[in-house]
């Protein structure tokens, strides 16, 4: 099965920077049995959709708004975003959450994204107090239950990716075994396959480099990586694209 990269290149770089990166990425080609994903912030997206017609990559954003295009201020809604090349959305991510986004708020941009064809990556994982409890798969299944339950059985057959992304892995530089991972991703699959959601892949994200990625897509149960840190060189992302 494909493998899915998602590169979140998160508020970290200038205009020119991010530029500048998508120029050296574009004329790049990842390996064959790789969708690879770029998701610049919203100001980039533009220009990145013009700078990557033409390469092997899809573009996704970091965010969506909850609501249907409208008088939101400040709020930039799914349809827009597809019409601006988007194909992928990163909804609900541990920094975004860690500035009180909720469940509910978190389900309605789903809901938004999946109305308009394209792909949520949905972020969920523990945080370090709840893993020493021995709690992670108590707090995930409640993260992936509180999001999907209120979407309406229309979407049941909508591809939704979760992405899991342990809050302690993020940008640490610290990570979980991947044979431990790869068994979180499937209970993961199964839970939404329990809930009648049928095409949900997992993905792992948390101080992925061009290093360890092979390790964790060696598991069939892990369909992808979702990278921060090690996307925003040019030269690291590029040989993670094609270990
Ligand atoms: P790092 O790869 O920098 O740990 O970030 C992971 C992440 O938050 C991706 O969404």
């Amino acid at each position: 099965m494909k493998k899915i990269i998602i590169a979140n290149w998160k508020a970290n770089l200038s205009l020119a920077q991010a530029r500048s990166l998508a120029k050296k990425l574009a004329a790049s080609r990842p390996a064959k049995n790789l969708t690879a994903v770029l998701c610049p912030d919203f100001v980039a997206l533009g220009e990145m959709a013009n700078r990557l017609k033409k390469s092997a990559f899809l573009l996704g954003a970091q965010d969506c708004s909850a609501f249907l295009p409208g008088a939101h201020t400040g709020e930039v809604a799914a349809a827009v975003l597809k019409q601006g090349g988007v194909k992928y959305v990163i909804i609900g991510h541990s920094e975004r959450r860690a500035n009180g986004e909720g469940a509910k708020v978190i389900s309605q941009k789903i809901q938004q994204v999946v109305a308009e064809k394209l792909i949520p990556i949905i972020c969920v994982g523990e945080t370090a107090g709840e893993r020493r409890l021995k709690k992670t798969k108590i707090v995930l299944a409640k993260q992936l239950q509180e999001v999907l339950a209120p979407l309406p059985s229309k979407h049941v057959k909508s591809p939704l990716i979760f992405a899991y992304e342990p809050v302690w892995a993020i940008g640490s530089g610290l990570t979980p075994e991947p044979l431990e991972t790869a068994e979180i991703c499937a209970m993961m699959k199964n839970l939404a396959a329990k809930a009648g959601f049928s095409r949900v892949t997992v993905i792992y994200g948390g101080s992925v480099t061009d290093q360890n990625a092979g390790e964790y897509l060696q598991y069939p149960a892990i369909a992808g990586l979702l990278v921060g840190g090690a996307s925003l060189d040019a030269r690291r992302f590029r040989r993670l694209l094609n270990f």
